[in-house]
C-alpha cells in the first residue's frame, strides 16, 4: 500500500481534473459566475471529503480501482462543491464575517456578497446535477446507487444536516434577531457539530460505499467511522481556531471566543477537547477494526487528529 501522504497526492490531483472537467465553463454560463466558483473551488483546500470518499472505496473494495473510481468521482466531486459553497456562505458578514478563506480574501470580498451567495448557490445547485448525471449509464443499478446518493447527500447538506447545524450555530452565538438561545450543554454542541460538519463528512464516505453497491452491513459500518471522524474533525477545527496560525491555516484565527460561537473549548476548555478529539478519532478507528475495515480510513483518522491547517 502506498504511502497515505503519497495516496492523498495522487487522489487529489484527480479531484481537482475532475472538477476542472465538471465545473460549468462560459459561455455556456456567465464569465463571472463562472469565474466567482472557480475562485472559491480552486482556492487550494484540503479535499478531505472526496478524498474520504475515494478511500472508503479503496478500503472496502480494494480490487477493480480503475472501474469504482469511475463510478464514485462524481460523487467526490459533488461533495466538494457542497462544502465550498458552505464555506462561501460561512463567511460572509451576516455568518462569522471572514475575510480569509484556504488563503485568500473571502469570496465576498472580492466578488461582493451578492457575486458570492450566488456563487456558493450555484456550486451546491451543479452538484446535483453531476450526481443526477453522472456516471452516465442505463445500468438500472447504478440508477438506483445515484438516486440513494442523492438523497443522503441532500438530507446531509440540508436543514436536518449542515443547514439545521449552521442555524443552530448562529442562535447559539446570539445571531438571529431577539431568538438567542440558551447556552448549548455538551448534548447540544454535539448535535450542532455532527449536523454543521459531520453530516456532510459522513455522506461523503456513505456515497463512495453505496456507489460501488457495498452491503448494507459495510455501509452501516463506514457511516458510524465517519460519524466518529466528522465530530473529531470540528473538535479540531475549534481548537485549530485557538492554537492556529493564520498563515499555516489560511483562515483567520481566533474568531470562535471573540464572536461567541459554541465550540469545543468554549464548553470544556483546550485540554479536554484535546482528548474529546483524540477519544473521538480512537472510535472511528475502533469501528474499523471490529468490522475488518482497518487500512487507509485508520491513516486517515490519524491525519484529521494530527492536522494543523
Ligand atoms: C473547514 O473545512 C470548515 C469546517 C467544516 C470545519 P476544511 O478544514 O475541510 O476546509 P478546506 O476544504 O481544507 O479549506
Ligand atoms: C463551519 O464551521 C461549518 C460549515 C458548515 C462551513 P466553522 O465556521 O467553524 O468553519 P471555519 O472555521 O470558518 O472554517
Ligand atoms: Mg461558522
Ligand atoms: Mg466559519
Ligand atoms: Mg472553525
Amino acid at each position: 500500500m502506498p504511502d497515505v501522504h503519497d495516496y492523498i497526492k495522487v487522489r487529489r490531483a484527480d479531484i481537482d481534473a475532475a472538477l476542472k472537467k465538471l465545473i460549468p465553463t462560459s459561455p455556456e454560463c456567465p464569465p463571472l459566475i463562472v469565474e466567482a466558483m472557480r475562485y472559491s473551488l480552486f482556492a487550494g483546500g484540503k479535499r478531505l471529503r472526496p478524498i474520504l470518499t475515494f478511500a472508503t472505496v479503496d478500503t472496502v473494495e480494494p480490487a477493480n480501482t480503475a472501474d469504482n473510481a469511475e463510478l464514485v468521482r462524481p460523487a467526490a466531486c459533488a461533495v466538494e462543491m457542497i462544502h465550498t459553497y458552505s464555506l462561501i456562505h460561512d463567511d460572509l458578514p451576516a455568518m462569522d464575517n471572514d475575510l480569509l478563506r484556504r488563503g485568500r480574501p473571502t469570496a465576498h470580498v472580492v466578488f461582493g456578497e451578492g457575486v458570492a451567495i450566488l456563487a456558493g448557490d450555484g456550486l451546491l445547485t451543479e452538484a446535483f446535477r453531476i450526481l443526477a448525471r453522472w456516471p452516465d449509464t442505463q445500468d438500472p443499478a447504478v440508477t438506483t446507487r445515484k438516486l440513494r446518493t442523492i438523497e443522503r447527500v441532500a438530507e446531509a447538506a440540508g436543514s436536518k444536516g449542515m443547514v439545521g447545524g449552521q442555524t443552530v450555530d448562529l442562535q447559539a452565538a446570539g445571531q438571529v434577531p431577539d431568538r438567542k438561545s440558551a447556552t448549548l450543554d455538551e448534548f447540544g454542541l454535539r448535535a450542532m457539530h455532527e449536523r454543521k460538519t459531520g453530516a456532510l463528512i459522513r455522506a461523503s464516505a456513505v456515497a463512495g460505499a453505496i456507489m460501488i453497491g457495498a452491503s448494507d452491513d459495510k455501509i452501516d459500518a463506514i457511516e458510524s467511522y465517519a460519524t466518529h471522524l466528522g465530530l473529531g474533525f470540528q473538535i479540531v477545527d475549534d481548537i485549530l481556531d485557538i492554537e492556529g496560525t493564520a498563515d499555516i491555516l489560511g483562515k483567520t484565527v481566533g474568531k470562535d471566543a471573540a464572536a461567541g460561537k459554541p465550540t469545543y473549548p468554549a464548553i470544556y476548555g483546550l485540554e479536554k477537547s484535546r482528548s474529546l478529539a483524540a477519544r473521538a478519532i480512537a472510535n472511528a478507528k475502533d469501528v474499523l477494526h471490529d468490522c475488518g475495515l482497518s487500512g487507509r480510513l485508520d491513516e486517515i483518522a490519524d491525519l484529521v487528529l494530527a492536522r494543523k491547517y
